[in-house]
């Protein structure tokens, strides 16, 4: 059993993660903490309350409230992808008596911030929690300097972000996750608690299309199904008109199956560095994978190569 805390900001690709998560049997989710990205965090965190009211669940993990702002840059959301709540406008479906499609789970969030539930999971699972980062890397950042010791407790952390070899997605030469919080990015890597980055590179790899999604849920009437199928309209109408393809790469879902299904990625260790204060270059990861270039120091290993196909597989297999 892996003892893991999720660190997002839902997000469709989020909720697909969520999920997954806690439908592996494999992981045992201890905490979820919400962090400014796609949408500012008070809304990031009415989605993760969205997204667990559809589990059923008879009880929660903890779950608390992260940053509202990046360490130094003004915050850039992603409405424009994700639809104005975060999770394809689908807070705006109504049943028939006149409630919400998809009502938030009835619990409480934790008392303490974000930042403080990371360092309070980190004392209680020594070198035992794993940290998956789905957003800026804003509040680890933030866990690192107000209690450095707690943090070094933490066994590794797995985070959906940067790019090496590919265009950016919001930038021409930037991933999201690292544009908005450079600084972040930057302070996590040269922390010393070992990283595995899981980048563009490896999520464009699987490409789910329309079509697959359409089949894997047309005929299914739970509430999970429907609300995919619902949340990811908004995305891949964005895909179909700006990236190419009537679909949506579900980046966040592949570091959850990377932790239970490891051999269907690989991945190569590298010394990586985040641009932090380029006009057209800001929120960059920097690193050498050529073989023949090895770091003598690496701080981090960088998934390259993705089954995509058993991966999907694995994803709708779990879903059922
Ligand atoms: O670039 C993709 C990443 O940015 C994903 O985590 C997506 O949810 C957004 O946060
Ligand atoms: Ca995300």
């Amino acid at each position: 059993m892996q003892r893991i805390l999720i660190d997002t900001d839902p997000g469709v690709d989020d909720a697909y993660a969520i999920i997954l998560a806690m439908r592996s049997p494999e992981l045992h989710v201890a905490a979820i903490t919400t962090v400014c990205g796609n949408v500012p965090v008070n809304q990031g965190t009415q989605n993760l309350l969205t997204i667990l009211g559809l589990l059923d669940l008879d009880e929660f993990p903890a779950f608390a409230q992260g940053e509202a702002a990046p360490l130094v840059k003004p915050l850039v959301t992603a409405a424009h992808v994700h639809g104005d709540d975060g999770l394809g406008n689908t807070s705006h479906l109504r049943n028939t008596d006149g409630g919400p499609l998809y009502p938030p789970a009835d619990t409480d969030l934790a008392s303490i911030s974000g930042v403080d539930l990371i360092l309070e999971m980190a004392e209680r699972y020594p070198d035992e929690l794993i940290i998956v980062a789905l957003g800026p890397l804003t509040n680890l950042a933030k866990a690192i300097r107000k209690d450095a010791a707690k943090m070094r407790k933490v066994r590794k952390i797995i985070m959906m972000g940067g790019v090496f070899e590919e265009y950016g997605n919001v930038t021409t030469t930037a991933e999201f996750n690292t544009f908005v919080d450079p600084h972040a990015a930057q302070e996590v890597f040269q922390f010393g608690v070992p990283v595995q980055i899981v980048p563009l590179d490896a999520t464009h790899q699987v490409v789910l299309t329309r079509d697959r999604l359409h089949a894997e849920l047309e005929n299914r009437a739970d509430k999970v199904s429907r609300f995919l199928w619902d949340a990811t309209q908004a995305c891949m109408e964005f895909y179909r008109q700006h990236v190419g393809f009537w679909g949506f790469h579900i980046h966040d879902a592949l570091p959850v199956a990377m932790l239970t299904h490891p051999d269907y990625f690989e991945s190569v260790d590298a010394y990586v560095q985040v641009e932090t204060v380029g006009d057209l270059t800001s929120g960059v990861m920097v690193a050498d994978l050529r073989p023949e270039r090895q770091h003598s120091n690496p701080n981090a290993q960088v998934c390259v190569t993705v089954a995509a196909d058993a991966f999907l597989d694995h994803f709708f297999e779990r879903l059922r």
